[in-house]
């Protein structure tokens, strides 16, 4: 069911703090930032040859990752993204392995315009995942 490395998100208290280290310091291609107020994030892309790592600055009030920054004040790595093929599939498949899907419990449109799901952390040894179809 799993298909390639989407991106890495991590979440960061300022995207073009973080995205001008990531530029100067290691030399990667970044994008402008673009305010995504509908999921509550600022996010900036850093494009890699083999995926992308997604910069997550939280935005409005209730961002999705308000509290994670409160708990980590630095940044983090927030979640990992995979590709599928089929959401409803994998939705169907993590309900039966008795996997929380967050939110209403069925894929959404993410961030990039697909549709996705997150599944909570505690069945995957604390990571937070997001399945993306391709
Ligand atoms: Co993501």
């Amino acid at each position: 069911m799993i298909g390639k490395l989407n991106h890495v998100a991590i979440a960061v208290p300022s995207v073009s703090d973080a995205s001008n280290q990531y530029k100067n310091i290691l030399g990667a291609k970044v994008s402008k930032p673009i305010d995504l107020p509908d999921h509550g994030v600022k996010t900036v892309f850093i494009e890699l040859d083999n995926t992308k790592i997604e910069l997550l600055e939280p935005i409005g009030d209730n961002s999705p990752i308000e509290k994670f920054l409160k708990k980590n004040p630095s940044g983090g790595m927030h979640h990992i993204c995979y590709e599928v093929q089929d959401i409803k599939e994998a939705c169907s498949k993590m309900k039966d392995e008795g996997a929380k899907i967050l939110g209403s419990g069925k894929p959404s449109v993410g961030a990039h315009g697909k549709p996705v799901i997150f599944i909570h952390p505690k069945i995957f040894n604390g990571t937070l995942i997001e399945l993306e179809e391709v």
